[in-house]
């Protein structure tokens, strides 16, 4: 069983495709996963709730405010426990709704609410597939990290023969074992992520500190943890929610960051320095609120710099670093890596639009330090976070954690 543990939401929309979406569950269900499947109204016209109900042995949701459902709100908790969203089939409607962040129904919210891989498998007619619009939709929706599979040639529903029709379900199924299972390979190995910023005070009230939300650190600790490593994080203050199933550590300054990292050193195979630390902190911190008015003259003194330390005292360890630059990024990095022995670095442009601090997405450049240089496109920091540990894995080598 392929699929064993895995969590599964299957959606259905208003497509005559649904019909092979039936046997598409019974497949996934055989395959050991656990499928709830929330059809959209349209899609109950062509097949009833009770089929998939049936083999699901669950309910099948499909109205937004449906009182039956309980106290929790539905889309948030059923994408939430997912391990993956398949839309099959997914209609041009669907798509395109998913595209433009249109949240108006069961299943469009669910997908507006998603936080897990969302895999879709169009149907329609050619001409719908040929049109601009829904090209431009599969390919801004390819663009944020959505799985498209198919869809293929052959005899559509209307008559006619051309592109448009759903992939057959053990394509389907196949494609979703790889992408579900393929996320164990960090399984055995444990992985120390710093992330977010650090905070280095000036007086009780005030503090220095740098732009950093911890969205791509977090994002790393997350996707580590999906793959089955086992993950250590050592957070700066930040106002997200640690992913579920990981050891956090908080720490607020550079001195605690680098305790922490000394701490748990020795247990990591993978080191991870994806936090953005304060360089500097005031050679003395006022105990009292420095008063307005004053004019106030900071000395400033380097903090302790962690992956130089680390450096010193690696052993068989894999540390990655990030070199985060508005400026000649690639030499920059280089130097980076060199200067402080790391075996990768991840260089990103912060002065990109669309990359660095706060962002929902990054640009990053991985580079090796055995002469391996790979560019990625604008992508969502969950997608970077994969590639990293793609890295990672390809460097480390089988038994080498
Ligand atoms: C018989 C019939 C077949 C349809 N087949 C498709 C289809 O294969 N793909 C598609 O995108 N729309 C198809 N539609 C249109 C959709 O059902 C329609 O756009 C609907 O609003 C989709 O809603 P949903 O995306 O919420 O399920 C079909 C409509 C009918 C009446």
């Amino acid at each position: 069983m392929k699929l064993s543990g895995k969590r599964i939401l299957l959606g259905v929309t208003g497509s005559i495709a649904a019909y092979k979406t039936v046997y598409l569950l019974r497949r996934l269900v055989e395959e050991g996963a656990d499928v709830i499947v929330v059809m959209t109204v349209a899609a109950a016209k062509f097949i009833s709730p009770l089929t998939f109900q049936v083999l699901s042995k669950k309910p099948v949701p499909i109205e937004m405010f449906d009182l039956n459902q309980g106290s929790e709100i539905t889309h948030i908790y059923l994408g939430r426990n997912a391990d993956m969203i398949l839309i099959a089939p997914a209609t041009a409607n669907m798509i395109g709704k998913m595209a433009s962040g249109i949240c108006d129904d069961l299943l469009s919210t669910i997908l507006g609410a998603a936080n897990c891989p969302v895999m879709m498998a169009p149907a329609m007619d050619s001409e719908m597939y040929e049109n601009p619009v829904v090209r431009r939709n599969i390919s801004s929706l390819r663009q944020i990290g959505v799985d498209f599979i198919g869809p293929q040639s052959g005899s559509l529903a209307s008559g006619a023969t051309g592109i448009g029709r759903m992939s057959e379900p053990e394509e389907i199924l196949s494609f979703a074992v790889d992408k579900l299972t393929a996320h164990n390979d960090m399984e055995g190995k444990v992985i120390l992520v710093t992330a977010g910023p650090t905070r280095e005070s000036i007086d009780p009230a005030r503090y220095i500190s740098n732009m950093s939300s911890g969205k791509m650190g977090y994002a790393i600790a997350g996707a580590a943890r999906k793959r089955g490593g086992k993950v250590i994080m050592i957070s700066g203050p930040t106002a997200l929610t640690p992913p579920s199933g990981i050891d956090c550590i908080h720490v607020t300054t550079t001195e605690e960051m680098y305790t922490s990292v000394m701490n748990r050193l020795a247990e990591a195979d993978v080191v991870i320095m994806a936090a953005a630390v304060s360089d500097f902190r005031p050679v003395e911190k006022s105990d009292t609120k420095i008063k307005k008015g004053e004019s106030v003259t900071l000395n400033l003194v380097k903090t302790t710099d962690i992956l130089s330390e680390i450096q010193r005292k690696k052993g068989r360890q894999l540390i990655v670093g990030f070199a985060a630059e508005t400026e000649d990024l690639i030499e920059n990095a280089r130097v980076k890596l060199k200067s402080k022995h790391l075996d990768l670095i991840v260089a990103n442009d912060i002065s990109h639009p669309e990359a660095g601090f706060e962002k929902d997405t990054n640009m990053v450049t991985v580079i090796d330090k055995w002469g391996g240089i790979t560019g990625y496109p604008v992508m969502p920091k969950s997608e970077v976070a994969d590639r990293i540990l793609d890295h990672v894995l390809k460097r480390m080598g089988p038994g080498n954690g």
